[in-house]
């Protein structure tokens, strides 16, 4: 005859037996064996039972405690395996799909452009240093020859920051700062950004790059300055480059020259060059009967874009992948 405790216990192990899941074995073990429930529950009624047939009755209830125990971990293992199991076939790694192919990213033609620029100049001995790009005004004009208030400044709308700071309009900037160090000989080269409050349309940005190469030693002419500048151009555009020189106003040349090459069937103006005015070698200690020497500057921007067709140089700051890519 089925008496409470086999009864419960048949109930309790039909529970765990049909559990499907882990948290159905849980509901059951706690509905079965918690604190104050199930089993522990009939235990409780052993105090209003006769005292002798207490042992018996408490002997029984432990015996179906740890039966159902029993049973309860057994069902946990089962169900732990095939929930092992179902994860492992759900996680499969198929190992012959093809791999996922990491886009690698490339350099920005500004940065191919400088750096074949850099290794032409290298070549010709010119040493690389860098400038501020947040510069004095005494070396971004003053120290370059540009009288107070000449209408040269002009032509360099610039961001100033401070009266006497501003984002630099031209690399030539870094003239002052090496003559101020050094003693010829010198042969010094520099590319960077440069800043410029321009109306900003397919030839001129706000932000541009470019080199500016100098050096001083006894001697130097206009000759060095173009046979330096057509061995630029050749190792830059090809072989067949010409180089030609008109008068241009520079304060800090004298003479100064813009200079354009011939390539491609027509002239296309590079940039602005010249013999460094006797008066900057003055100012930094340099005697111009003793000392002369040639400077010259070009955009990068517009190097590529000589080189390339590109034909509007917006495109360059604009980090749109498809054009980027291109190059
Ligand atoms: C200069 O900046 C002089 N410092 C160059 C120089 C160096 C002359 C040494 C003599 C001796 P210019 O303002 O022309 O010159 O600029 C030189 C080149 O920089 C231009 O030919 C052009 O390629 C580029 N450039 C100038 N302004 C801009 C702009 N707003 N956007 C893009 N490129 C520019």
């Amino acid at each position: 005859m089925p008496d409470s405790i086999s009864q419960m216990l048949d109930e309790a192990l039909e529970a765990v037996r049909s559990a499907e899941s882990l948290g159905d074995l849980a509901a059951a073990e706690t509905r079965y064996l918690g604190r104050n429930k199930g089993l522990n529950e009939l235990k409780r009624t052993i105090g209003s039972m006769p005292q002798a047939e207490r042992p018996a009755f408490g002997a029984r209830i432990n015996e179906a405690s740890t039966k159902l125990t029993e049973a309860v971990a057994e069902r946990r293992a089962a169900l732990e395996e095939v929930e092992l199991n179902r994860r492992l076939a759900e996680e499969t790694i198929d190992v012959t799909l093809p791999g996922r192919v990491l886009p690698a990213g490339r350099l920005h033609p500004l940065t191919t452009t400088s750096e074949r620029i850099k290794a032409v100049l290298s070549g010709m001995g010119f040493e690389f240093v860098d400038g501020p790009e947040l510069e004095d005004y005494a070396y971004n004009f003053a120290a370059l020859n540009y009288p107070e208030d000449h209408p040269a400044m002009d032509e360099q709308n610039s961001f100033f920051v401070s009266d006497d700071q501003l984002l630099r309009t031209q690399t030539t900037a870094l003239q002052g700062r090496i003559m101020s160090e050094r003693r010829p000989p010198f042969r010094i080269a520099t590319i960077g950004r440069c800043f410029r409050y321009e109306a900003v349309d397919a030839t001129h940005h706000h932000t541009f790059h470019q080199v500016d190469v100098f050096m001083v030693d006894e001697k130097i002419s206009m000759a060095d300055l173009k046979g330096t500048l057509g061995s630029f151009a050749r190792q830059m555009f090809g072989q067949e480059t010409l180089v030609r020189f008109r008068p241009d106003f520079f304060p800090f040349v004298e003479p100064g020259v813009d200079y354009s090459i011939y390539w491609r069937g027509r002239w296309l103006e590079l940039g602005g060059a010249g013999m460094i005015h006797p008066n900057i070698l003055r100012a930094y200690g340099m005697s111009p009967d003793k000392y002369s020497g040639f400077a010259f500057g070009l955009g990068i921007e517009r190097t590529h874009m000589i080189q390339t067709g590109v034909n509007d140089l917006r495109l360059y700051l604009e980090n749109d992948l498809r054009f980027l890519r291109q190059y």
